[in-house]
């Protein structure tokens, strides 16, 4: 249970990191080579971030992967307290992101700039709090929680788990998640090339 539950956050993360990735790519083109916005895919992106990882990923992981972690030992207590900081940061930082995106496209002066700086500021950031989660959470994590925790967590994060974070099942984000791969151009996705 340990190894599926650590299998399904990894899954998670590789996701949310390949929308980021792709995000950043986009803003690079924008910005560097004067490519032309594709305003959908950007909404689908930065939907995915807010539906999959702001309501579901973080809310999972507060509720049962730190909260058992805070219960097993309070060697993990600094970096819950990071990390559970983060989680709050993020959400409203996206909030910015979305107002910046949605200025962008009603051709606001500096909008693309505007985003552009949102839009690296909320990667690195993300990339940064998945960075510490996978490198010193969960170790502690795997050195503390037992079996019965591990079994709840990957209860939480499997398919349909917890249905107090969303009622959409997990298997719509995978879709919308592809979504976003066909949306996307190459080398991001298999979507039609870019127009500069
Ligand atoms: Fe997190
Ligand atoms: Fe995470």
């Amino acid at each position: 249970m340990l190894n599926h539950a650590l299998a399904i956050i990894h899954d998670e993360h590789r996701s949310l990191g390949a929308v980021l990735h792709g995000l950043r790519f986009l803003v690079r083109e924008m910005q560097g080579k004067n490519a032309a916005p594709d305003f959908k895919l950007l909404w689908s992106m930065i939907y995915y971030m807010d539906a999959f990882s702001e309501r579901l990923h973080n809310p999972r992981e507060d509720t049962y992967l730190f909260a058992r972690l805070k219960a097993r030992t309070h060697e993990a207590d600094e970096i819950i307290h990071t990390l559970e900081r983060q989680h709050a940061e993020g959400a409203s930082h996206l909030k910015q992101l979305e107002q910046a995106l949605g200025q962008f496209e009603a051709g606001m002066p500096g909008g693309l700039e505007a985003f552009a700086k949102a839009a690296e500021e909320h990667i690195e950031e993300a990339w940064q709090h998945m960075s510490l989660e996978e490198k010193v959470a969960i170790p502690l994590a795997k050195k503390h929680l037992t079996p019965e925790d591990w079994i709840s967590i990957a209860e939480a994060f499997g398919e349909n788990g917890d249905p107090r974070f969303g009622a959409k099942p997990d298997h719509e984000f995978r879709d919308l998640f592809s979504r976003i791969v066909n949306l996307a151009p190459p080398p991001i996705g298999v979507g039609p090339a870019h127009c500069a």
